[in-house]
């Protein structure tokens, strides 16, 4: 289909489905094991229903927000995705030059297919990024990089906790990874590399499955950006993460990919606002202590779900790479174009004139637990 005909978010996999290499689409779309998490987390959404508001004067409406004191067009980042290069030659700088005509924030994976450099030398002087990392078992290496990343003005650094080994993807699996492959992750190997059970466990195999509460410290240390956890799944980590003062965690079982029947962010999401708030008599969105979620999020209607319960921003990952696989550069601008239309129209029928009128009374967020 031609770029026009496409309407939402879902399009774009539809036809990435079609037009992507069997390999760079089995990387992509795959998720752990029966992909049963993979599937709730836009599923979890749909539980979730709105209390508009009528009659307020909504002839303007602004969802331009600021997530860790940034300024952000809307309530959402480019998450972190590896292996850029798999969908398009240009990988993650597709990403960057969209976040910077959109005025979004991207999140630089440690396993990019661009180099680190290549990624903030593409980005604007302005732009702001954030740095997701993977924790090497050589603490020297990641002290490296985290120092590297500071140095080059990176505003944040999500340390990915969800992943102590890489979940079983066996739709990824079933291709193998092919090392002489250009769309190989920038200096890939950063140990031995497997390549007999797909690219996410051929390109994984430094991470560091010791990593512990205490390792935060050492962090703490060598660098001053602030630390957010991505990957938390209830509300006691969450707990452990504000007690020992990070600036927030991201919700997010890692698109589906990592454990099969974790629960969508969305639903950690209700269960972390509420329980922090009695125990801590946190409010949210907060400034200190800031909340994201990602996982499924396709619609603007989803993104607002997630703002009302209390999430300062949502990640996004895989439309983006649908848009930019399938249509290169044109695809992730209408991407985010659609986002803003819908944020736009939603905003109006929801009677939220800004992002903090997006209230929790404008959600029924009954159906979930808050245990
Ligand atoms: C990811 N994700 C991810 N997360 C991370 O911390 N480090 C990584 O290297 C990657 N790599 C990666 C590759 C691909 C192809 C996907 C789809 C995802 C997880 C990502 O940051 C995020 O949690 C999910 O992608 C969010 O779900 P949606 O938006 O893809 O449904």
């Amino acid at each position: 289909p031609r770029l026009s005909e496409i309407l939402n978010l879902h399009d774009f996999e539809a036809v990435a489905r079609q037009v992507m290499p069997d390999k760079a689409w089995a990387y992509y779309s795959s998720a752990a094991d029966d992909e049963i998490t993979h599937r709730e987390n836009h599923a979890a959404f749909h539980r979730i229903w709105f209390r508009p508001r009528i009659l307020r004067d909504v002839t303007k409406v602004d969802w331009s927000t600021r997530i860790l004191g940034h300024q952000s067009s809307m309530p959402v980042y480019i998450t972190a995705t590896a292996l850029g290069k798999l969908g398009h030659p240009d990988g993650e700088l597709n990403l960057t030059r969209a976040a910077a005509k959109h005025g979004l924030i991207q999140m630089i994976p440690t396993l990019a297919s661009c180099s680190f450099d290549e990624i903030v030398d593409a980005a604007d002087a302005a732009q702001v990024l954030f740095f997701q990392l993977y924790v090497n078992k050589d603490r020297s290496i990641t002290k490296r990089i985290v120092e590297h990343a500071e140095a080059r003005g990176i505003k944040a650094l999500f340390i990915t906790v969800d992943a102590p080994q890489l979940g079983r993807r066996e739709k990824d699996m079933r291709q193998k990874f092919d090392a002489e492959d250009p769309s190989e992750v920038s200096k890939a190997g950063q140990g031995n590399v497997d390549r007999s059970q797909g690219a996410a466990r051929a390109i994984s195999s430094f991470i560091d499955p010791g990593l512990q509460w205490a390792d935060l410290d050492w962090f703490r240390r060598i660098t001053k950006m602030p630390l957010i956890l991505k990957g938390v799944q209830c509300w006691e980590d969450a707990l452990e993460a504000y007690d020992r003062g990070l600036a927030g965690v991201v919700l997010s079982n890692h698109g589906g990919r990592q454990l099969d029947f974790a629960r969508s962010g969305v639903e950690v999401l209700a269960e972390v606002v509420a329980q922090l708030k009695e125990r801590r008599g946190l409010k949210f969105p907060n400034e200190k202590f800031q909340l994201f979620v990602d996982g499924g999020v396709r619609r603007a209607t989803d993104v607002i779900k997630a703002v009302a319960l209390g999430a300062t921003a949502v990640g996004i990952g895989r439309p983006f790479l649908y848009a930019y696989s399938s249509y290169g550069p044109d695809g992730i601008d209408k991407a985010l174009q659609i986002l803003h239309d819908e944020f736009e129209m939603n905003m109006r029928l929801l009677g939220a004139r800004t992002i903090a009128e997006i209230v929790p009374e404008m959600v029924d967020a009954s159906n979930i637990h808050t245990h």
